[in-house]
């Protein structure tokens, strides 16, 4: 049990690391938390103007949850489950922003990355589509967390398919604000500004 929980503390406080509020902040930005939806991630970062900065935080806040996972497994192969999970939560609820951080979309992209690419693939060509023909990076994330899951099912990897659910369940929840602000039409497209 303490090597799970070991793992678990491990994973969260990698990815607690709150790159996109970082790294908007050495560029000179600003708090990324007063613009746009106020969230750290990296379509908000988008909505400084920033694509190369967006993509960076992409890139980290995806790598923070495949770091967690691959060394995990490094050490003991049977946390890193845990290990993705705890970098997911330490990206939500990151201790210090007083447990105030993003959606979760990036590192459960990374974590997924680490546990099982297939479902990595599954859940990038979905976001892809339907960021592609709506231009909200909210609802494409949404609809790719459905299909992670059933997908992870239907090849057989049970558990990393639970783990999954969870998440999903998760990303919706932190997605709250963006689901009423996408059934009242309001909510803002990639490219557009605010
Ligand atoms: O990954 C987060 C995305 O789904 C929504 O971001 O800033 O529009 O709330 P945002």
């Amino acid at each position: 049990l303490p090597i799970l929980f070991a793992a678990l503390i491990f994973g969260y406080l990698l990815g607690s690391i709150p790159f996109g509020l970082l790294i908007t902040r050495a560029a000179g930005l600003g708090d990324v938390r007063s613009i746009g939806s106020g969230n750290i991630g990296a379509t908000n970062v988008l909505r400084t103007g920033n694509r190369k900065l967006a993509a960076l935080t992409l890139l980290l806040d995806a790598l923070k949850g495949t770091a967690a996972v691959l060394l995990a497994r490094l050490y003991a192969p049977e946390t890193a489950l845990l290990a993705g999970f705890g970098a997911f939560l330490g990206h939500l609820f990151p201790i210090w922003l007083g447990f105030k951080g993003g959606k979760g979309v990036a590192t459960y992209l990374g974590v997924l990355i680490g546990l099982a690419w297939q479902g990595a693939l599954v859940f990038a060509v979905v976001w892809l589509l339907i960021a592609y023909l709506t231009r909200y990076s909210s609802l494409a994330a949404l609809i790719a967390a459905i299909g992670v899951p059933v997908a992870l099912y239907v090849l057989g990897l049970r558990d990393i398919a639970i783990l999954f659910a969870i998440m999903s369940v998760i990303v919706f929840i932190k997605h709250h604000a963006n689901i009423s602000r996408l059934l009242a039409g309001t909510e803002s497209r990639i490219g557009a500004k605010g």
